[in-house]
């Protein structure tokens, strides 16, 4: 018997036969970046946002750096994590990279070389911690001063950037990035759309209007039809158009989930997909999740957790309705006030005056709470 490489995949980013669509969003970032705009994108956990940025670069010709904040925990560990993003993004050899930071690019700090088990190498800046200012200046340079000596355009993404509140360099890093021009685009992710809002859309905030916000939505049921049909029927299996119905009403979309579900029920199924086996599925994918949706729950106030059986009651429309608030003992301050919560909790978003849960898969297990 042959080992059969899965059609789907869920997990980290996705590309080529796994990445599906959004040419749309795609399009736009990679004429965003050509003329040299920074760019907001924003979207909830497992949405995409890391693969559809990483596949439009991969379509550019340009060097870029990749950073992620998540586990960033302060300034000094920025300064060397960064200097270790740039290093591998502008493609240099590793025993030329040190010659071009400080001849070439200027870079003061001196810089040590450590090599892994498998021979890759990470950089380390050595300075005092009253220095760190200053490194950290010249680090945030280096990438307009790398694109100015090659007279070619970077791209730098700031994945999980809201962070950058907790590390404590906001108004330092606004401060440089202005003054690179257009031969510098950065790209500013992140999943939680509370937070990335008040940076970017705050008068008081030191990113206020400084980017282009690149809105990234569900990838639609069409392109889904198509790239799940095609999964199961390249890999000799057939599924039938009711069940990828089923497949979509679950995860409305959301390409964690549609991606999950279609792999779970391609593990489980023979050449036939029948309908029901849609639901085992979505089961065992529940009990996978549940401890990590009893957590979110378990983060709510009681009145939060009230509104969101609420907002699955009222399908998200009209919460305010008489009827609705009666149903939950609730009035419309107190309403109010939890669905604000939820709002600044990123549990909730809404869309022309309709609530909807950011997790479909939290909210469908709610429902059957
Ligand atoms: N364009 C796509 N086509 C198909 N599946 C996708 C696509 N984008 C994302 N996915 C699915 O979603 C998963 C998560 O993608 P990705 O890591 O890019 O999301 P993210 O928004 O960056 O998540 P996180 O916030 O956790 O970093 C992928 O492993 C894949 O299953
Ligand atoms: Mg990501």
């Amino acid at each position: 018997m042959s080992i059969r490489k899965s059609p789907f995949y869920y997990g980290g980013v996705v590309k080529d036969e796994y990445f599906c669509n959004r040419s749309k969003e795609t399009k736009e970032l990679v004429a965003d970046i050509d003329s040299g705009l920074n760019v907001l994108m924003y979207a909830p956990r497992r949405f995409g946002k890391t693969s559809l940025v990483l596949n439009a670069l991969s379509k550019t010709e340009y060097s870029y750096v990749f950073l992620d904040l998540m586990s960033i925990v302060d300034a000094e560990e920025f300064i060397n994590e960064y200097f270790n993003a740039i290093s591998k993004g502008i493609n240099t050899p590793s025993d030329k990279v040190v010659t071009l930071f400080k001849k070439v690019l200027g870079l003061r700090p001196n810089i040590s070389v450590e090599f892994d088990m498998n021979g890759l190498p990470s950089f380390k800046l050595n300075f005092l911690h009253s220095e760190s200012k200053k490194v950290l200046n010249e680090v945030l340079e280096l990438p307009f001063r790398y694109a100015e000596h090659q007279n070619k355009k970077v791209v730098v993404v700031f994945d999980e950037f809201q962070e950058v509140v907790n590390i404590g360099i906001e108004e330092k890093l606004r401060s440089v990035l202005q003054h690179h021009g257009d031969i510098v685009s950065y790209v500013f992710l992140g999943s939680k759309k509370s937070m990335m809002k008040s940076l970017f859309f705050d008068k008081n905030k030191p990113f206020y209007k400084s980017v282009k916000h690149v809105p990234i939505d569900k990838i639609v049921s069409s392109d889904w039809e198509e790239y799940i049909k095609h999964g199961f029927e390249s890999h000799g299996k057939q599924i039938p158009e009711e069940c990828i119905a089923a497949i979509l009403e679950v995860s409305k979309g959301f390409p964690y989930y549609s991606q999950q579900i279609a792999y779970e029920l391609f593990h489980m199924s023979d050449i036939h997909v029948e309908t029901p086996m849609v639901q085992v599925a979505v089961d065992s994918i529940l009990e996978k999740e549940e401890d990590l949706f009893w957590n979110e729950w378990n983060h709510l106030s009681q009145n939060q957790k009230k509104a969101l059986k609420l907002l699955i009651y009222a399908e998200g429309e009209n919460i305010y309705s008489r009827e609705t608030m009666d149903h939950f003992h609730f009035t419309s301050s107190s309403l109010k006030k939890a669905i604000e919560g939820v709002l600044a909790k990123d549990v909730v978003d809404q869309k022309a005056g309709t609530y909807y849960f950011q997790d479909p898969l939290f909210e469908y297990w709610l429902s059957k709470q």
